[in-house]
């Protein structure tokens, strides 16, 4: 993963949702989920802590409301700022992190 290339533009990010990006890598890299409040933008990668399927239920759409993720095999949620899940079969596991941040209105992986 290189540091200088941007995953996405801020604004691609819906407010209300989610954006999926993928990252490439040596070994085929991984696909995260990326989410906003307001300025703020917080990355998961997109495998649930439950039984480590994707969260989407289609390639890019993902289940969120009121600031919460759920994952649309088994229904655990998540909140969108922290990952932590509050309800659902993995109740009290969290989303795995990345570290990103906004510059110019660029989204990049630290
Ligand atoms: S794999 Fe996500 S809730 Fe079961």
């Amino acid at each position: 993963m290189t540091a200088s290339v941007p995953l996405c533009r801020l604004d691609e990010i819906p407010a209300d949702g989610a954006l999926s990006v993928h990252v490439d890598s040596a070994t085929g890299g991984f696909d995260l989920i990326l989410m906003r409040e307001g300025e703020r933008v917080v990355a998961y990668h997109n495998e649930c802590p439950h039984q480590g399927r994707r969260l989407d239920y289609a390639p890019g759409r993902f289940l969120v409301r009121d600031q919460h993720i759920t994952c649309a095999v088994h229904g655990a949620t998540f909140r969108s700022g922290d990952g932590y899940c509050v309800s659902g079969p993995c109740c009290g596991s969290s989303l795995a992190t990345v570290a990103v941040h906004v510059s110019d209105g660029l989204v990049y992986a630290r």
